[in-house]
C-alpha cells in the first residue's frame, strides 16, 4: 500500500493504473475506521483492480460550532485497517492541499442539502458534495462505495453524480450494527455509559415503525408519533434533531406510504449527534 498526500500525486496514480486498463475503485472515509468502514473497503476491494482509500477531515463539511478539532484521529490504526483491507493506495492529504487558501468554488444540491440533518448543518452537505467530487474528479474511479447510515449524504451525492454526469457508480453498504443495534459510528465514542446503555433505542425505534408498516399502516404520522411516543419513555438521555418519513428521491415528507419511503432521524445523545434511518416497504 503507497501513502500519497498530494491531489497530484493521486491524479497520476490512477491516470497510469486506467493507461494500463485498471478500473479503480474509491472509499472515501474521515478515518477513525470502525468495522462499518472495513465493510466498504473489502467491498471496494472486491469491486475493482486497484483500491484507494482516502482519510480526510474535511472541514468544509464542520460549521465553526461542529467537532472538527475534537473529532478523533487515529492515523496510524486506520492505515493499518486500509492495508488490512487491500488498498493500493491510502490517499491522506493536508486541508492545505485539498483547499487553496482562496478556494471559492462549491458544489450544492439546494433543494436537499437544507432538509433533515441540512436543517441543523446547513453548510454541512455542501462541504461533502465538494470534496467528494474533487476525489471521483482526482481518481474517476469507476466506482465509489459509501455506506447506507449516512443515507442523505448518498441521495445528494447520487444527484450531484446525475446532474453533473460523473462516471463513477456509487455503491451502498449496509448500516453495520453493534450487537444490541446500534449504527457504527466514529461519534460513537462521544457517550457515557448511560447515554451508550439507551442509545440502541434509537434504532428500535425505528424497526417498530418498520413493523408497524408490515402490519399494515401507512400514515406517516401514525408512525412518527409511535416512535416518539416509545423514545419518551425509553431514550429520556436523547434530545431529538428530527424524525421524518420521507420520499426516498425527494427527501420530502410524506403523508401516506403510498411506496417505499425512508424513515430518518437525528438524536443527540450528549455530546455525540447519532444519525439511523430505515427503509419503510408496505408491500
Ligand atoms: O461519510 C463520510 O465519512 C464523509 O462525509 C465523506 C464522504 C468521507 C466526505 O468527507
Amino acid at each position: 500500500m503507497q501513502k500519497l498526500t498530494t491531489p497530484e500525486e493521486l491524479a497520476d496514480m490512477c491516470r497510469n493504473w486506467r493507461k494500463g486498463g485498471r478500473s479503480v475503485a474509491l472509499v472515501p472515509t474521515m478515518g477513525s475506521c470502525h468495522a462499518g468502514h472495513e465493510d466498504l473497503m473489502r467491498h471496494g476491494r472486491a469491486l475493482a483492480d486497484r483500491l484507494v482509500i482516502s482519510l480526510f477531515v474535511n472541514p468544509a463539511q464542520f460549521s465553526p460550532a461542529e467537532d472538527l478539532q475534537a473529532y478523533p484521529r487515529v492515523p496510524n490504526q486506520d492505515a493499518a485497517v486500509a492495508k488490512r483491507c487491500g488498498a493500493d493506495v491510502l490517499f491522506t492529504p493536508d486541508s492545505s492541499a485539498m483547499y487553496m487558501p482562496d478556494h471559492a468554488t462549491w458544489v450544492d444540491v439546494p433543494e436537499m442539502s437544507g432538509l433533515l440533518c441540512g436543517m441543523q448543518r446547513p453548510t454541512h452537505f455542501r462541504g461533502v458534495c465538494t470534496v467528494v467530487l474533487k476525489l471521483f474528479l482526482l481518481t474517476l474511479a469507476d466506482v465509489a462505495v459509501f455506506g447506507e447510515k449516512d443515507w442523505q449524504q448518498q441521495a445528494l451525492l447520487r444527484r450531484m453524480a446525475r446532474d453533473l454526469n460523473v462516471p463513477t457508480r456509487i455503491e451502498t453498504r449496509a448500516t453495520v450494527r453493534e450487537p444490541d443495534g446500534l449504527a457504527l459510528s466514529s461519534r460513537n465514542v462521544y457517550m457515557t455509559v448511560d447515554e451508550r446503555a439507551q442509545a440502541p433505542e434509537i434504532y428500535r425505534a425505528l424497526q417498530y415503525a418498520g413493523d408497524m408498516v408490515a402490519g399494515g399502516e401507512s400514515n406517516a404520522a401514525t408512525l412518527r408519533a409511535a416512535v416518539l411516543r416509545r423514545w419518551s419513555e425509553r431514550l429520556p438521555l436523547g434530545r431529538l434533531d428530527y424524525l421524518a418519513v420521507v420520499n426516498p428521491e425527494t427527501l420530502l415528507p410524506i403523508e401516506r406510504l403510498d411506496a417505499p419511503a425512508r424513515m430518518a432521524c437525528a438524536v443527540r445523545m450528549g455530546m455525540a449527534r447519532l444519525i439511523d434511518n430505515i427503509l419503510l416497504r408496505n408491500e
